[in-house]
């Protein structure tokens, strides 16, 4: 169901003051942050948070990250706290950095999907930050997206995929990150990347001085570690450059409503929608999922997507468009 425009407030003084008294009550605020739309509840309110996996349609055992108003909060949340962790956030927060640490015994286990580990980010968004800082406290906060879709990143794709279950959505632009923050896991002997995202792994080896090795597949539900994530309904395939324009009609010719997501317009094509994607990868990422979000609402057979260059600064995309579709 479409939302009414009654959940949505530009995100004033004012919405932010309705937001925190929301909050205080146990509902579920949307609110943009630097990467995506959060859901967020009170993190020290386990039937807030229960909402929240009530929302999503999220499996309760899938951890959810806090996030904190400043870096002083940290202590109230992890404990065992590795150098690691204060020199990355002293300089990567904040920003669209999660950080796994050992659990304070009081965060609340519904927060951590079970685990004795907590997420932590501190997000660099002025509404986000305005919203933690009046809260006071930590708010969890997954994408505002239903289980396995696309991550918002406008208020509108919020209200697309929550509808009445959230309480209230604070407008706050476009998200210029636009994919999910970096996961990094410091709870361990040596630090993993949990999930790609704007920040490199180089850039967190540079800062570390250390190997951050790339995780594999535990037992603790990441979506970062998931298959199939951040998927639109229509299929979607992921194409080489070199062969989009032999598939695209081999398709067209079996009848097939064809959308194209591509970084150079394919010539003598008619599609049904193309969309031409920026060749930088920072405003790729901007752009990804309010692309495939658009697309998708297209009654479409198939997207094709060509695939990106495999330079640096293009993982977090390769990783999220490998989710979103399968491989040619
Ligand atoms: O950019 C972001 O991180 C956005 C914005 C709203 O901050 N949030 C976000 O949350 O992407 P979510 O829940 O959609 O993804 C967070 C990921 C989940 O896959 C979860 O499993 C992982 O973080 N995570 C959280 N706590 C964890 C923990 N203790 N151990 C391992 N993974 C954890
Ligand atoms: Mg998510």
């Amino acid at each position: 169901m479409l939302p009414t425009s009654l959940k949505t407030m530009q995100a004033d003084n004012a919405a932010i003051k309705t937001a925190v008294s929301l909050l205080q009550q146990g509902r579920l605020v949307a609110f943009p942050t630097e990467t995506v739309y959060g859901l967020g509840a009170d993190a020290n309110n386990p039937e807030a948070v229960r909402r929240i996996f009530a929302a999503k349609g999220r499996p309760v055992d899938h951890p959810l990250i806090v996030h904190i108003p400043d870096l002083a909060c940290l202590s109230q949340w992890a404990q065992n706290i590795p150098d690691a962790a204060h020199h990355l956030a002293a300089h990567f927060w904040p920003g669209p950095l999660a950080i796994i640490l050992s659990k304070q015994p009081g965060v609340p286990l519904e927060v951590t999907g079970g685990q004795t580990t907590v997420g932590l980010r501190l997000p660099n968004h002025p509404v986000a930050l305005q919203l933690l800082q009046a809260f006071g406290g930590g708010i969890a906060a997954p994408s505002a997206n239903r289980f396995c879709r696309i991550s918002p990143t406008q208020a509108s794709h919020v209200a697309e995929e929550l509808g009445n279950a959230v309480d209230l959505i604070l407008e706050g632009g476009s998200c210029q990150v636009g994919v999910e923050s970096t996961i990094i896991d410091l709870s361990g002997l040596h630090p993993q990347l949990l999930r790609p995202g704007h920040i490199s792994r180089a850039a967190l080896e540079a800062v570390l001085g250390e190997r951050v090795l790339v995780s594999a597949p535990t037992q603790v539900r990441t979506s970062g570690m998931m298959a199939v994530h951040y998927a639109p309904a229509t299929r979607a395939l992921l194409c080489p450059a070199a062969l989009l324009p032999e598939h695209y009609r081999q398709l067209s010719g079996q009848g097939k409503k064809i959308g194209l997501m591509v970084l150079q317009r394919l010539a003598d094509t008619a599609p049904a929608a193309q969309i031409l994607m920026p060749t930088d990868a920072d405003l790729y990422a901007q752009a990804l999922y309010a692309s495939l979000r658009k697309l998708d609402t297209l009654c479409l057979d198939i997207i094709l997507i060509e695939q990106p260059p495999d330079h640096d600064g293009w993982q977090a995309i390769h990783d999220r468009l490998g989710k979103a579709s399968s491989r040619l």
